[in-house]
């Protein structure tokens, strides 16, 4: 029985408590490309411990000054990226640079933990580092069960009174139901819920934290968010991008596990969830779950398609086709593009449709929720009727253009009366000085103060994926239909269909 200690959460906006953090997989991609990048932006904005130390575990060879080396080409190269765009501030990145200490290793070798925790207490003493210690597997999913006993075994997770252990996971949490909950009982073997912080870099977007602060900070907007007003409700996280280089990963992920249960349903929790109680952490996290489980079961035949891309073009350049990119089967039926129809089961939301999609090599980068309102009631104006008026729509813009839009009809001006499309504004770089951040910077800080509002529960992933359980097991059958689109399109004809029924369309990417 693990014994529950609780932690007060620091206030934002204060350096993070004293602490060590240790990555495990620090010589691999996510830590070079946003991990270490977004440290560097922690310490830049005095948001770091002032007595913190990284501990950087790989199973390369290398000293701590190679590793030091590695990661300064890494965040000067990162610092070119538009995220990171202001000069290279130099005297915070040595600063970072010297509190790293390189730990080599084979994390699947339970010896290696005992090194590891006198590496740990060694830098705690000679640096005055408080005993907290924040553990992040950016490492593939599998081996999270088996890093977590060690650490158990090893004593690493203990708390005190006076300190806590955190340990970041990162998605996919499990590729279905059953997964899902092995998983969550293999961390709860060793940690208490309120110690794992599943990270969904999603979540730690500006934008999307935005979404809360729009719905319950202006009292215009909720009076209006329910069957009474809303039409309906258009979720769209469209990538232009294919596979890349990450072929092996994705044929036995595809679009629905990669994107759905977790980053697109994070996005209809907060669009949807009834108020919280409070800003804190269990009490959003409630309302989240609650919705989630409320969306009523979907017909996979009706109401949902999947697709992939075939050979297209963009800008008069060929685009390959989904099976021609290097290690796809030529015979794949893993899907690139999923769109669905689902309901949510509260009375709130009874009888309104919201429809989500999601793909790669779509024809442009673009997510966005749109919140499409009622028509009025009657329409007053002479040769106008009511399918003339153009709806109003307020979108909720992720990326890559950060903001809000709200859509609305004007008077043309002349004799005539005629009605016209226009939009109000609101773009986050035209008010706001700092960059947007990448997520990680918002989520690894919250984690060192505490705060898990941002991180997915145990109770909330398995909600996701029960969701789109019927759908997974329906695409299983050999004859289950796989549409196509050409690369650098919107997407499939298929999916255009599962809205025309009801006379609505999707939003022009
Ligand atoms: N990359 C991204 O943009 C991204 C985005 C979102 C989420 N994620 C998630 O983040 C996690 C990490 O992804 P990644 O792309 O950074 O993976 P990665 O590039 O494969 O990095 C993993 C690192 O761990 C090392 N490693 C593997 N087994 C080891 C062992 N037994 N002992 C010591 N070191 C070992 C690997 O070394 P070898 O290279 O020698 O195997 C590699 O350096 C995954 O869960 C992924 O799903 C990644």
């Amino acid at each position: 029985m693990l014994h529950e200690i609780e932690h007060e959460a620091i206030a934002h906006g204060d350096p993070a408590p004293s602490c060590c953090m240790v990555i495990f997989g620090a010589g691999g991609d996510l830590t070079k490309r946003l991990l270490l990048p977004a440290l560097y932006n922690l310490i830049r904005s005095g948001l770091l411990p002032e007595k913190f130390a990284l501990i950087a575990v790989d199973r390369l060879e290398m000293t701590s000054e190679m590793y030091r080396e590695h990661i300064r080409l890494a965040i000067s190269a990162f610092a070119s990226d538009k995220h990171y765009a202001q000069q290279l501030d130099v005297v915070n990145l040595e600063k970072l640079l010297n509190v790293i200490h390189y730990q080599q290793g084979d994390f699947s070798d339970s010896k290696f933990y005992q090194e590891l925790s006198e590496k740990i207490h060694d830098i705690q003493k000679s640096n005055q580092i408080q005993k907290n210690v924040v553990f992040y597997l950016a490492v593939a999913a599998r081996f999270f069960g088996s890093i977590v006993e060690k650490l158990g075994v090893a004593q690493l997770l203990k708390e005190s009174e006076n300190s806590w252990r955190r340990v970041i996971v990162e998605k996919p949490f499990g590729h279905d139901v059953e997964s899902s909950k092995v998983l969550n009982l293999e961390l709860r073997k060793q940690l208490h819920e309120r110690q794992i912080y599943r990270m969904d870099h999603f979540l730690g977007k500006e934008t999307v934290q935005n979404i809360m602060m729009l719905r319950f900070s202006n009292a215009i907007f909720e009076p209006l968010w329910n069957r009474e007003h809303i039409d309906h409700i258009q979720i769209t996280v469209a990538e232009t991008v294919g596979v890349e280089k990450r072929a092996a990963f994705y044929e036995s992920t595809g679009a629905m596990r990669d994107m759905v249960p977790n980053h697109v349903f994070q996005l209809l929790a907060l669009t949807t969830m009834e108020p919280p109680a409070s800003f804190s952490a269990d009490a959003v996290r409630n309302e989240k779950t609650k919705v989630l489980h409320s969306v009523h079961p979907i017909n996979p035949e009706r109401e949902s398609v999947r697709a992939q891309y075939i050979g297209g073009q963009r800008d008069e350049l060929p685009l390959k086709g989904y099976r021609e990119e290097d290690g796809v089967s030529e015979a794949s039926k893993t899907e690139t593009y999923i769109a669905m129809k689902l309901t949510i089961d509260n009375w709130r939301w009874a009888g309104v449709p919201i429809y989500l999609r999601t793909g790669k090599g779509l024809s442009v980068r673009q997510s966005e929720i749109a919140i499409q309102f009622k028509n009025p009631p009657l329409s007053i104006f002479k040769n106008t009727n009511l399918d003339a008026l153009s709806p109003n729509i307020l979108v909720l813009k992720l990326q890559p253009d950060e903001g809000a839009v709200l859509i609305f009809g004007a008077k043309v001006p002349g004799p005539k009366f005629e009605i016209g499309q226009v939009h109000m504004d609101f773009h986050y770089k035209d008010y706001f000085q700092n960059a947007p951040s990448t997520g990680y910077e918002t989520l690894v800080y919250d984690c060192m103060i505490g705060d898990a509002t941002l991180f997915q529960r145990s109770d909330s992933v398995v909600a996701g994926w029960e969701i789109v359980q019927p759908l997974l097991d329906y695409w299983k059958k050999d004859d289950a239909y796989l549409a196509t689109y050409t690369a650098g399109s919107e997407g499939p004809q298929e999916s255009e269909e599962l809205l025309s029924g009801s006379g609505r369309s999707w939003r022009r990417l």
